[in-house]
């Protein structure tokens, strides 16, 4: 079944508007929901966070008085759909279990679009990124477990595994090395810049999570361990966002975003387990469908070009969240030991690494290293959850 989102009706952007009773979502069943619906709530409040500060970007930058109306009366609906959106979560959760569920996100929304990149450049980035936060899931079940004395296959359930991925400590490099090449937008595949712009939204959403969460907990391990791996997702936001291609115009760039939002509210509408959630992404996504079709507009009168030179004919297969555990067992076994040089991948320690990693350490063990040795002393083990054998790397096994 094709659909091609500029040939679709959407709802007028002036019926679009919902008051208190409409905008107030019955939350998902704490104890009972589908962990992928929860993660496919969150990456669409990534998206929709995006959508907000993208818009002001942009109207920041725009001397027009009538354009500027017109992104802010898109703007607010944006910012009514991300209320939906995000209000979905039924609000029982702690700090660290949303944490735990951002990082389930990070982890099987990045593999998928690793296995679907058909640009070996990308793809490389999304393989060498899937393997930090992988670490992080690790790392922050720990703390849940020291702290929370609870298990992460709670929240995870059995669909992602948890155990050690390239260790924490290790992604903290010199921030001239997170600086990837983009992608060229007049060669790119559509596909490519939807990933790009979908994996970005969710790591910066991660970093701005952790950025304001962090300093919510009194135990010094867990202060200590957001500050590192906030940083980290810092590193992470600069690594992804530099895969777009910073040629686009500013039209060009409304156009991808909303395009790459009916994308994601099609492909959830799609894949959804749970009913009363898959109404919204399709009330979203014919909402969408409007506000696609006045970027279209404006891209047509401000660059001159018709929307169908840049893309996609029809939508790409649907973003899918699954387990992707033989995937990410492959990639441990293979690129564990890669850190970055320039906009490329390397395997050793250079010595802008060492330097950095020197300058952060100060001569003692990171909070990542710290939090596995205390949990250990607490709980008499670490925390893992290995549902496909042991670790591949052997010197990495629980039980060495
Ligand atoms: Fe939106
Ligand atoms: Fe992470
Ligand atoms: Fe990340
Ligand atoms: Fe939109």
């Amino acid at each position: 079944m094709t659909f091609n989102p500029l040939q679709e009706r959407g709802i007028p952007l002036d019926k679009q508007l919902r008051n208190w009773r409409e905008l107030n979502v019955t939350p998902t069943d704490p104890d009972h929901a589908d962990p992928y619906t929860r993660c496919r709530i969150i990456t669409m409040n990534g998206i929709e966070v995006e959508a907000i500060m993208f818009n002001h970007h942009l109207a920041r930058h725009c001397p027009d008085t009538d354009l500027k109306q017109h992104l802010a009366r898109v703007r607010y609906i944006e910012a009514q759909q991300q209320k939906a959106v995000n209000w979905l979560l039924p609000g029982l959760a702690s700090v660290l279990e949303t944490t735990i569920a951002y990082e389930q996100v990070a982890v099987d929304l990045t593999a998928w679009v690793a296995r679907m990149e058909p640009d070996p450049y990308l793809q490389q980035a999304y393989q060498f990124g899937v393997l930090e936060d992988f670490d992080h899931l690790y790392r922050y079940s720990n703390l849940y477990e020291m702290i929370e004395h609870r298990k992460a296959e709670k929240i995870v359930d059995q669909l992602t595994e948890i155990m050690p991925g390239r260790p924490t400590y290790l992604h903290h490099r010199n921030p001239v090395d997170n600086v990837r090449e983009p992608y060229d937008k007049t060669t790119a595949a559509p596909i490519s810049k939807l990933h790009a712009l979908t994996i970005m939204s969710a790591e910066q959403q991660t970093m701005n999570f952790y950025m304001n969460v962090g300093p919510l907990y009194m135990e010094p391990i867990a202060r200590q361990l957001y500050q590192e791996i906030g940083l980290i997702e810092e590193e992470h936001v600069t690594h992804y966002e530099s895969l777009v291609d910073p040629g686009e115009s500013w039209w060009e760039m409304l156009l991808n975003h909303e395009y790459n939002e009916c994308y994601l509210y099609h492909s959830f509408m799609e894949t959804e387990s749970d009913p009363k959630v898959k109404n919204i992404w399709e009330l979203h996504l014919n909402m969408e469908l409007e506000h696609l079709r006045l970027a279209a507009e404006l891209f047509k009168r401000h660059d001159g070009r018709d929307p169908e030179q840049v893309l996609a004919p029809e939508l790409p297969v649907p973003v899918t969240f699954e387990p992707n555990k033989a995937y990410l067992r492959e990639l441990l076994s293979t690129q564990i030991d890669y850190t970055t040089l320039g906009t490329g991948y390397v395997q050793e320690a250079h010595e802008r690494f060492e330097q950095m990693q020197q300058a952060l350490m100060g001569g003692e063990k990171a909070p990542s290293e710290r939090v596995i040795e205390d949990n250990r002393a607490v709980s008499g083990h670490e925390y893992r959850l290995q549902t496909d054998g042991e670790h591949p790397i052997t010197s990495l096994a629980a039980d060495r």
